[in-house]
């Protein structure tokens, strides 16, 4: 599958309502570690926070609400109109370069291709916290260490990155999500000063997918990773 074909899929998923992905409500990980983003320098509530291909996440008003800046980036037009719709806010739009920018708010919700993403779309806001959730995981191995990169480009120093992902035996399905055990993370980010892993949990009890897919393992796990 090529690069548009990839991006084609997720505005199909969205329209035919395939976003089993999607929480009703704020992801229990991101409240239970949000306090692991906070540097001495920049407590949460003066930090500027990266969510990048959020989807229509409820996270996004939550974290609204403990960081300075929200910026959020999402591919799929109907998964941005449907966050506003849902959660009944009205924000304003306008078209700059290769974005949709709606805000409201401390929040800047982006449309458009995160790989088009640059500094200049972050205004005066560097980014000294990213929470990836199900992000890195969407993506195809070949978009992988590009995407890394960008995130380290759109970070500035010590940014901290919480990274939810998933791993579990391969060669039943073909993601998305993609398994990324933890060797991959260590590999993708070797540039990292820090690499924790926070919770590992076993996922296979509550994932009637991966069961019958016939898979015997698969875990959740969170990371902290500290740029440099
Ligand atoms: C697995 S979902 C995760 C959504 C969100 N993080 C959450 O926790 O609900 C991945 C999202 O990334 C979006 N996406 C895929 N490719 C993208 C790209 N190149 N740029 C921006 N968003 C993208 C999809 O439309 C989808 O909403």
């Amino acid at each position: 599958m090529d690069l548009q074909q990839e991006q084609q899929q997720w505005w199909i998923r969205w329209q035919e309502g395939r976003i089993g992905f999607h929480l009703p409500e704020v992801n229990p990980l991101l409240i239970r570690h949000v306090h692991s983003l906070a540097t001495d320098t920049h407590p949460n509530e003066r930090s500027c926070i990266l969510v990048p291909l959020c989807g229509k996440s409820k996270d996004l008003i939550w974290l609204q609400s403990h960081f300075h800046k929200v910026i959020g980036v999402e591919l799929v037009p109907q998964a941005v109109e449907a966050f506003f719709e849902e959660n009944q806010i009205t924000p304003t739009y306008s078209l700059r370069d290769s974005f949709a920018t709606y805000l409201h708010g401390n929040l800047a919700l982006l449309q458009g291709d995160i790989f088009q993403m640059s500094s200049k779309y972050l205004e005066d806001h560097p980014i000294q916290a990213i929470f990836d959730r199900a992000s890195l995981i969407a993506l195809p191995d070949k978009l992988r260490k590009n995407y890394v990169a960008l995130l380290r480009s759109l970070g500035s120093s010590n940014t901290k990155l919480l990274l939810v992902t998933l791993a579990y035996e391969e060669g039943t399905i073909s993601g998305p999500p993609h398994s990324i055990p933890e060797n991959k993370i260590f590999e993708l980010f070797a540039f990292a000063t820090n690499i924790e892993q926070l919770e590992k949990q076993d996922i296979l009890p509550e994932s009637p997918n991966f069961q019958k897919a016939g898979l015997r393992w698969a875990y959740e796990a969170v990371y902290l990773i500290t740029f440099p």
